[in-house]
This record gives C-alpha cells, sequence and structure tokens, in this order.
C-alpha cells in the first residue's frame, strides 16, 4: 500500500511541508508523504462525527431538491410521450448510480475530505484538483446553490400569494432566497450537529412528499375521482408510448434535465475524511441512496402522468403545484408548493454544508487565502471548550447542537460565508438558464474526468487498496454517456461550452500564482506560506 504513497510523493515532489491536521488516511505513514492537494480536511478530519444516516441525508438532502418538483416537463416535453419520458427517468437514475460507485471506490482508497479535488490532484497532478477546486469554489457550488435558493424562493412566494398570480416582482422572490442563502449558511456556522439535523429533518420531509405525490396519484387512477370530486380521466386516456420523439438531441436535452434532478450524487465524497468508518459507511450511503431516489422518482413521475395530461405536463414549470391543485385545489397547490421550497431549503443546507468544506480545504492548501481555512471560535485548544464557563442557555445550546466537547462554532465559518457570499451574489445578477447551460458542462467535464481516473487508477495502480471496488464496466459506462453529452453540449450551445473552457483555463495562471508563492515561503519558512501575513507579524 505504501508504494501508493511513493508515488504520490514522486508526483509532487514539493510535498509535506504543510502540515495535514495529524489525519492519515489507514495504513498511510502518519507523516511526511502527504502530497500536495491531497491535505483533506486537516484538523476538521481528526473529528470523525458523520455516520451511516448522515451520510445518507447529506446525499439524499442534495438529491432531492427542485428538480423532481419542477423537471418533469423539461423531459416530457422533449421525448414526446409520458413512457418514454419515464425512460429518461430511469436511465439518468442509473447514470447517476454509476457515477457515484465510481466515486465511492475513490472515496474508499482516498478516504479524505475535498471529493473529486482530491482524487483528481492523485490521478493527474495538483493542477487538475487545482482546477476543479478553482471552479467548484467559483461556480459549481454556489452557482447551483444560487439555482435552488431562487426556486425555493419562487415556490414559497407561490404557495403565499396563490399559484394563480399573473405577475410577480422577481425581487420578491430573491428576497426570499437571500434570506434563506443567509440562514442555512447560518445554521452550518452554529455546528455540525445543527447542520445536519436540519438535514435529517427535511430529508424525512422530502420523503413524505414523494410519497404523498405517489399515493395520493394512484388513489386517483384507481378510483377514477380526484379529491375534489371530479372525474379524472387522464390515465384512461394515456397512450404512453404515443409520439414517442426520435431525434437523439431531443433525448439529450431531456437527459440533462433527469441529471440536474439527481445531481448532488457526490455530496457525500467532499466529507469522506469525517466519517467514522469511511470504508464501510461510503459504498452502504451510495448504494442505498441511488437506488431509493430512482425509485421514489419514477414513481411520483408515474402519479404525475396518472392525474395531469401530457399536454398539461408539458407546459407547466411546477408541475406539482399543478398536481396539488388539480386533485385538492387551491389548498392543494399551496401545500404542495410549501413542500416543495422546504425541499430546495434542505437541498441548499446539505450544499452548503460541504461547499464550506470544499472552500475550507482550498483554504487549507493554501489555494485562497489561509483565513478560510480555520475553524470558527475554540479550535485552537480543545481544553479551553471543555472548561467554557458559560450561562444556562448557551450551556442548553450547547447540548442542543453542540459538536461533543468541541462546543458551537466548530465549523469552517469564514469558508461557509465566503460560499453564502458569493451565492448570494449570483441569486442578485444571475441569468439563470446560462447558469443552468454553465453548471451543466463544467460539471460533467470534471465528473468524466474524476471517473476517467478510476479507469487510468486500476491500470496504473493496482495494488492500490481499495475497499471497496465498483464493476470495470461502471466508470466505463459513465465515461461514454457522459462523454456523448458533453459533445452534444460543445454543438448545441458553442458559446456557453467555450465561456466554461476560458474560465478553467484562467484558473491556470492564478495556481502558478498561489502554488508558487506557497511553495516558496514554505522552503523558507517551514510551511506556513499559505498563512496571511497578520499570522507572522503576530508571531
Ligand atoms: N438535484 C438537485 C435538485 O434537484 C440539484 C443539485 C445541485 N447540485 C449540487 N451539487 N449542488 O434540485
Amino acid at each position: 500500500l505504501s508504494s501508493t504513497f511513493d508515488f504520490a510523493a514522486n508526483l509532487f515532489p514539493l510535498s509535506s511541508t504543510t502540515g495535514a491536521g495529524g489525519y492519515a488516511p489507514i495504513g498511510a505513514p502518519t507523516s511526511g508523504a502527504r502530497p500536495r492537494g491531497m491535505l483533506g480536511g486537516g484538523s476538521l478530519e481528526k473529528h470523525k462525527t458523520l455516520t451511516y444516516l448522515n451520510g445518507l441525508s447529506l446525499i439524499i438532502g442534495l438529491i432531492i431538491g427542485s428538480g423532481v418538483f419542477s423537471s418533469p416537463s423539461q423531459i416530457s416535453s422533449k421525448v414526446g410521450s409520458p413512457g418514454a419520458a419515464i425512460v429518461v427517468w430511469i436511465v439518468a437514475g442509473i447514470l447517476a448510480w454509476t457515477g457515484a460507485a465510481s466515486y465511492a471506490e475513490l472515496g474508499g482508497a482516498i478516504p479524505l475530505n475535498g471529493g473529486a479535488q482530491v482524487y483528481l490532484a492523485k490521478t493527474f497532478g495538483e493542477l487538475a484538483g487545482f482546477l476543479f477546486t478553482w471552479t467548484a469554489v467559483l461556480v459549481l457550488k454556489p452557482g447551483s446553490a444560487a439555482i435552488i435558493a431562487i426556486i425555493m424562493g419562487e415556490y414559497f412566494v407561490c404557495a403565499v400569494i396563490g399559484a394563480e398570480a399573473e405577475y410577480v416582482n422577481p425581487w420578491i422572490n430573491k428576497s426570499v432566497a437571500l434570506a434563506g442563502i443567509f440562514s442555512v449558511t447560518l445554521f452550518n456556522c452554529v455546528s455540525t450537529r445543527m447542520g445536519t439535523r436540519i438535514n435529517d429533518m427535511l430529508m424525512f420531509l422530502k420523503f413524505v412528499a414523494l410519497l404523498f405525490v405517489t399515493v395520493v396519484g394512484i388513489v386517483v387512477a384507481v378510483t377514477g375521482y380526484t379529491f375534489k370530486g371530479e372525474k379524472d380521466v387522464a390515465w384512461k386516456a394515456k397512450d404512453w408510448f404515443n409520439d414517442t420523439s426520435t431525434d437523439l438531441s431531443n433525448w439529450a436535452v431531456a437527459l440533462y434535465g433527469g441529471l440536474w434532478a439527481y445531481d448532488g450524487w457526490d455530496n457525500t465524497n467532499y466529507v469522506v475524511g469525517e466519517f467514522r468508518n469511511p470504508s464501510r459507511d461510503l459504498p452502504r450511503v451510495i448504494h442505498s441512496a441511488m437506488p431509493l431516489v430512482i425509485v421514489s422518482y419514477v414513481l411520483a413521475n408515474v402519479a404525475y402522468f396518472l392525474v395531469l395530461p401530457v399536454e398539461e405536463v408539458n407546459s407547466s414549470n411546477t408541475v406539482a403545484v399543478m398536481f396539488g391543485s388539480k386533485v385538492f385545489g387551491p389548498v392543494g397547490s399551496i401545500i404542495l408548493a410549501l413542500m416543495v421550497s422546504a425541499s430546495c431549503l434542505g437541498a441548499l443546507t446539505s450544499s452548503t454544508f460541504t461547499a464550506g468544506r470544499l472552500v475550507y480545504v482550498a483554504g487549507k492548501e493554501g489555494y485562497i487565502p489561509g483565513l478560510f481555512g480555520k475553524i470558527g471560535i475554540n479550535n485552537q485548544d480543545p481544553s479551553v471548550s471543555t472548561q467554557r464557563t458559560r450561562n444556562w442557555a448557551s450551556r442548553k445550546l450547547d447540548q442542543l447542537f453542540g459538536d461533543g466537547e468541541m462546543g458551537l462554532f466548530f465549523t469552517p465559518i469564514y469558508a461557509l460565508v465566503l460560499n453564502g457570499v458569493i451565492t448570494a451574489g449570483y441569486c442578485i445578477v444571475g441569468e439563470f438558464p446560462t447558469l443552468v447551460t454553465f453548471y451543466g458542462v463544467a460539471g460533467y467535464t470534471f465528473y468524466f474526468c474524476t471517473v476517467l481516473g478510476v479507469i487510468i487508477l486500476r491500470v496504473k495502480e493496482p495494488q492500490l487498496e481499495r475497499p471497496y471496488q465498483t464493476w470495470i464496466t461502471t466508470p466505463i459506462i459513465f465515461c461514454c454517456v457522459s462523454l456523448f453529452l458533453l459533445s452534444r453540449a460543445v454543438f448545441a450551445r458553442p458559446i456557453q461550452t467555450l465561456a466554461v473552457v476560458a474560465f478553467v483555463i484562467a484558473g491556470i495562471p492564478v495556481y502558478f500564482w498561489r502554488v508558487h508563492g506557497r511553495d516558496k515561503l514554505s522552503k523558507a519558512g517551514g510551511g506556513d506560506a499559505h498563512k496571511p501575513w497578520w499570522r507572522f507579524w503576530k508571531k
């Protein structure tokens, strides 16, 4: 096994001056050989608090967000028939699952925080990992969070002022979205436990919502009547595969819609280092979350089609709300709109949790100012936090939400705030169709490269210890399909694809600036290069 790290040390000859926070992956040498770009989460990783259930709610919490309630129209209007739409939901789910299974292998072999950043650094060198972090910190994470926040705002406003409103000032939606971003950032700053608890609660609610839709759909289909007492003939009138499109590019666009709904399957990989038992739990989390999500998505979509005529599904951006109003009337649409906005809020919490860790690792690595790689209050010396004398209220808060002896605010506060600010920025200026395409192209480029890494590492390092190994066909299927999707995007949206390429390339000089500066200083000063100047001054 140690040859892995020898290999890595050869790849990154300058490694090892910045401490890895004391955490070493199973079997790795405890000091010295941790390569640059693979530091992981440092001191957060010393506190292994995450369990199987936390992992489950992190991944499901992000996957089930807006998509299953909003994308159905995008899918069915492209492929033409309900049956074909269901097929797309299944295919997209399986594709996401192959990606997640490949990531599970990587996460088991390299159990560090940081997700794709660490895997890319290991496979292709630190620059690749840096470019991922560069794109993820500045665009992918905050961009997708902003999209989810805006959708949350739209549904919430829709619930409050009624689905029928003709015109809503977009700033009302945006204010709700900003409020959501602010509160979610705050919860995550207070404690890991607070973030994960809220996540667990909202995950439960999402399943309730999906189950509710499914059961209601089946009841309406079987009895033939809606809960308002109207006769519902939608499902009888339907020929499930009538008018199916034969144009491949329509299917590709539909698949993109489905993939957005399943996106977030890499979420647990960002925090592998904080799992109590990563090599056992990560594959378990992925192989239970993915089938659960696929089944509930497919059932919910069948339910939409059982109740609503195809034309109505095709023409609405808010299928779930329309479903509610058809079955229960105005009250139904309000309930469903609230459920969807809660679901988005949950996705936002999950996304923020991991985004915070990603920015934090970037700070630790010296990619961004070192301040962002710091933990909040009480971080330097755990004994300080156990000796705290506190008033009743803060002790109570501590008991409820504190992370064991670390108390409150043992979180990457600065990273979370930075992420919150960028997200809010996108939310304010965001032009969403552009953001969504950009997200798809950039996201899938990195997914593709990372999963390709599974295959490359199998060849280059057959002896690497892999507690979990997926079938070799899994990464191959994922790579082929994502390559197909990316090539479609190049032709369909050349400008946006170019923008993605330009953005990623713009990261290269930044890499040399940050890393060169860091390494020069660390040669002289022993690994403190990425600390901001005022740290040196205090010394
Ligand atoms: N699947 C989520 C939804 O349907 C979107 C996830 C966005 N991805 C991310 N990595 N933040 O809303």
